[in-house]
């Protein structure tokens, strides 16, 4: 395949404009810090030392119940079905580094992230090939609905509401949620009612727009396609606050330094899990890769290299590819 040089230079600065630069924290370091701001909380309400460990203690072992295998390595089932037979048809949208984005390779946008190396994993494991579909988050699950992919890997999170029409593997992962300011309000914007009439925004069918729905119901609530596309609003001062999940806002906030958490959110369901139709006989099989993947370390890995492709200064893209399959300006 020939390449058109200023097509490549095109996505090489879209990415450089773009780029999430910055590691973002593992599962347990971001529960240490959720349990240190907890503890500060705690602490500044005069609350007793021992009610802060309390708090500290749950907060831990409930980020370790979470996304844990079993430790033993389970066989895989091998009666499931899938759209196309031989393949594994999986449905993302990759403007959430570190769980999926692109990382540019000499000009060549190549998919990323721990949420794709599970999907990859996923594949060999039940001998598939992997087809990775990306779309926009809020189309995902109505393309699983209608039978156009057999999973959803997209940092999903397995909320009752969901769950009544979708199945969902076990948890792989756990993040917790956080809302985002320019650090130069810090001083002006103490809780939710200071956003009362104002700008605040979320992803389209993501759960960030319920809570903004819950937490600032009197907010310009403003719904984008994209993370991508939140981060710049903010930015530039066309939203005064945006619900993001933590592990993606760290994320951002290394390239964006601008940016800072305000506070943590409070959410009900924590961690993350992997998308299928009711019913699918998929999920088995899936969830035997699920705990084999925590339970042999993989997934420590996948998401050690994906938070290192993420900060891969200059060389990520989220969003979507034009066309010809290269990173454009979003
Ligand atoms: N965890 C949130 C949800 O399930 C947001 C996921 C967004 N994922 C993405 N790739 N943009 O609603």
């Amino acid at each position: 395949m020939k390449k058109n040089l200023s097509v490549i230079m095109a996505a090489i600065l879209a990415a450089a404009s773009l780029a999430g630069c910055g590691s973002s924290k593992p599962a347990e370091t971001t529960a240490a810090a959720t349990t240190a701001a907890a503890t500060e909380a705690a602490s500044t309400e005069a609350a007793t030392e021992a009610a802060a460990e309390t708090t500290a203690a749950a907060e831990e072992s409930k980020t370790d119940v979470a996304a844990q295998g079993s430790g033993e390595i389970a066989e895989i089932p091998t009666d499931f079905t899938t759209i196309t037979p031989g393949k594994l048809t999986i449905g993302t949208s990759p403007d959430f580094a570190p769980y999926e984005f692109y990382h540019v390779n000499d000009g060549t946008p190549e998919l990323a992230g721990f949420d794709i190396a599970l999907a990859q994993r996923i594949a060999d494991d039940l001998g598939l090939e992997l087809q990775v579909v990306p779309m926009d988050f809020d189309g995902i699950l109505m393309e699983l609905q209608n039978g156009n992919i057999d999973l959803g890997i997209s940092g999903f999170t397995p909320t009752p509401e969901r769950a009544q029409t979708f199945d969902f593997s076990d948890l792989y992962y756990t993040g917790g949620q956080a809302f985002v300011i320019r650090g130069a309000d810090s001083d002006k914007y103490k809780d939710y009612a200071d956003f009362d009439g104002l700008p605040v925004g979320a992803q389209n069918g993501s759960i960030q727009m319920d809570l903004a729905q819950k937490n600032t119901p009197n907010a310009n609530i403003i719904g984008l396609a994209k993370v991508t596309d939140i981060i710049p609003e903010l930015v530039s001062g066309k939203l005064e606050g945006a619900f993001i999940e933590t592990p993606v806002a760290e994320q951002y906030i290394k390239n964006y330094p601008e940016l800072k958490i305000a506070w943590d959110v409070e959410y009900d369901t924590e961690g993350y899990a992997i998308a299928l139709k009711k019913g699918s006989d998929l999920l088995p099989a899936v969830n035997a890769v699920v705990n084999n993947v925590l339970s042999d370390g993989s997934m420590d890995e996948y998401i050690t290299t994906a938070q290192e492709l993420a900060s891969d200064d200059g060389n990520v893209f989220e969003g979507q590819l034009d066309e010809n399959g290269k990173a454009a300006a979003n």
